[in-house]
């Protein structure tokens, strides 16, 4: 298993130590042209959750590779770069520039994020795009705010993808206390965090019994313990959001509740767990019940 961050929710230039803390870092999402992003403001907490309408905030795919990519590939940690656009063709143009490089070692399409106007191709259309302009590893990063998530999975499986990330985050808005108007400049926001858990868990669960493809499990992830839920609803790897901007050494301590988690249910490895939610209880009885409670 792999522990990645969410695009995103890592600045890898300003953070190296955490970025090689983790076995993969995840950039933001590029686009084609530099984007500003959102009017401020852009960022709200809420009671389980934080709300982000940064509108994908980027130096556009050519400074991202003259001057961000160099940087990264010092880092010496295996790179994955997220990009987003408006149409398959900007994920085509996108995949193609960063096929040459060396030091990309896979690409995220994110075909979902909730924050920008234009209303993007479908996940399907942008995966067959990109998949025509790279050899590289793709995974599809999908929102879990459509009414059957496994069909896009299904979907973006058959289009060539090499794996799925879910999953993005789910439209959100919060009042603000005095002027009762949205705390948000754009009135709605990402919303992300221990409240997208549950609606993350459901998704990753439903993919894994419709496709064959690896998936990176997020939302929410801030133990060991929603580490192993996520493991056992079906994800391959897991990745750290919201929790690392209040701490950042989440994945060293993600890690080691991990571990304690799986030896209290007599699990060998994150293999063992893989995929237990969907055997039924007969099975997870005697084979992984929890050995003893004495860890909260
Ligand atoms: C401040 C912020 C910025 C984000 N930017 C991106 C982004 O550029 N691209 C993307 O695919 N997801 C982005 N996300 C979504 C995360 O990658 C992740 O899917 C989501 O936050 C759920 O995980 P979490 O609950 O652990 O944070 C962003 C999330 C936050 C909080």
């Amino acid at each position: 298993m792999l522990l990645l961050n969410a695009s995103g929710c890592l600045d890898a230039v300003a953070a190296p130590d955490v970025a090689r803390s983790l076995d993969v870092f995840v950039t933001k999402t590029v686009t084609r042209l530099p984007r500003d992003g959102n009017a401020p403001l852009r960022i709200a907490e809420t009671d389980a959750g934080m709300l982000n309408a940064i509108g994908l905030a980027n130096p556009g795919i050519d400074r991202f590779v003259d001057t961000v990519l160099p940087k990264l590939r010092e880092l010496d940690v295996p790179l994955w770069v997220s990009v987003g656009g408006f149409a398959a063709d900007d994920y085509t143009e996108l995949c193609e520039i960063l096929d040459d490089s060396s030091a990309v070692d896979a690409i995220e399409l994110n075909v979902s994020c909730p924050n920008v106007d234009e209303a993007p191709d479908s996940a399907a259309e942008i995966v067959r795009a990109a998949r025509a302009a790279t050899r590289k590893p793709l995974y599809a990063k999908l929102s879990p705010a459509v009414p059957e998530i496994a069909e896009v999975g299904r979907a973006a499986e058959a289009a060539g993808a090499d794996g799925l990330s879910l999953v993005n985050t789910v439209r959100g808005l919060a009042v603000d206390e005095r002027t009762l108007r949205p705390k948000l400049a754009r009135a709605t926001g990402g919303y992300s965090g221990p409240a997208l858990k549950p609606i993350a868990l459901a998704a990753v669960y439903a993919c894994y019994a419709a496709t064959q493809i690896p998936i990176v499990a997020m939302g929410g992830v801030a133990s060991g313990r929603d580490a192993l839920e996520f493991v056992a609803v079906g994800a391959a790897h897991v990745a750290l959001g919201t929790v690392l901007f209040a701490d950042p050494r989440a994945p060293e301590r993600v890690r080691s509740e991990l571990a304690a988690e799986l030896a209290a249910y007599a699990l060998a490895s994150v293999d063992e767990a893989r995929g237990i939610a969907h055997e039924g209880h007969s099975t997870l009885v005697g084979h992984a019940e929890r050995v003893h409670s004495s860890i909260a």
